[in-house]
């Protein structure tokens, strides 16, 4: 049987009942919240997540609700809503108590302002300071059709140690030598990790440099010097992304710590892969 992760305290919002279909979701959000702080690519209140939950929610928050003025509009977000982690708030605390330490945000029908339709019930609320490139990634997601509906941030720490090298400050010769690690790498992210120049943390200039490299097609993005982004169509998927780019970045860094600077599996094996998986590749 598997181990109950989830203490019963602060399971149970009032709120919930008006959001049945919140369960499920939130059942999968606070499990790779769970992961993510086994893995130790949560410190304190490192790493923040967003998730489409229009489907489930279904309505919108009320005229009268309790706007917050976003910095710029989002039009292509008008009327949806999302899960949101808080600013501060611990990824182990979120998985017990979601209530608590997350929230549901409402945009309104002009997409530049938010209410509170659940959650975020403790004092001092404030939703992920990294909201800018949450919604910016989200907006990309539906404006291009693509199927993610999450986005998920945290701070892998091969993936951080391996953005401060030197040699790996390119796209192309970090995309290389991570594919070369192990098959999974070209398997799960054909088109590479999408390498983001180091901008400060919380700012629509990281919201920005993010969103070029979602453009170039990436699922990964690697913030030099700081942590990790992914996208996925649930967080589970989010969270392999994560997981398949750090095991390759670890086993780099296992080479070169044993003194060797490997020769990775080559261009003959990694398109023997594209061709078996029918790989979809980058588009840069
Ligand atoms: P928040 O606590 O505001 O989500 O910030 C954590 C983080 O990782 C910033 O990049
Ligand atoms: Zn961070």
């Amino acid at each position: 049987m598997e181990p109950n992760i989830f203490p019963k305290e602060g399971v149970v919002s009032l709120e919930m009942e008006r959001f049945p279909k919140l369960t499920d979701v939130l059942a999968e959000a606070r499990r790779v919240a769970t992961f993510l702080w086994e893995k130790g690519w949560a410190e304190a209140s490192g790493g923040n997540l967003s998730l489409d939950v229009t489907d489930a929610v279904g309505g919108v928050a009320s005229a009268g609700a309790d706007w917050t003025p976003l910095p710029r509009a989002y039009p292509s977000l008008a009327g949806r809503s999302f899960l949101v982690t808080g600013s501060g708030r611990r990824f182990r605390d979120f998985a017990r108590q979601p209530e608590a330490h997350g929230v549901v945000l409402s945009l309104d029908a002009a997409g530049d302002r938010w209410a509170r339709l659940w959650g975020g019930e403790s004092p001092g609320f404030r939703p992920t300071s990294e909201l800018p490139s949450h919604l910016a990634m989200q907006a990309h997601l539906r404006e291009t059709a693509r199927a993610e509906r999450t986005v998920l941030h945290a701070h892998p720490t091969e993936l951080i140690a391996l953005s401060h090298l030197p040699a790996y400050k390119d796209e192309a010769a970090l995309d290389d030598a991570l594919w070369g690690m192990l098959p999974e790498v070209k398997i799960f992210l054909p088109r590479g990790v999408g390498l983001v120049p180091y901008a400060l943390t919380g700012t629509e200039m990281l919201a920005q440099r993010s969103l070029a490299a979602l453009e170039r097609g990436h699922a990964v993005l690697l913030w030099e010097m700081h942590g990790a982004l992914a996208v996925g169509r649930d967080p589970a998927e989010a969270f392999d992304r994560l997981d398949v780019a750090n095991k390759a970045a670890a086993v780099l860094l296992k080479c070169l710590a044993a003194g060797v600077v490997p020769e990775g599996l080559g261009k003959t094996r990694l398109a023997e892969l594209t061709q078996a998986f029918g790989l979809d590749e980058k588009i840069r």
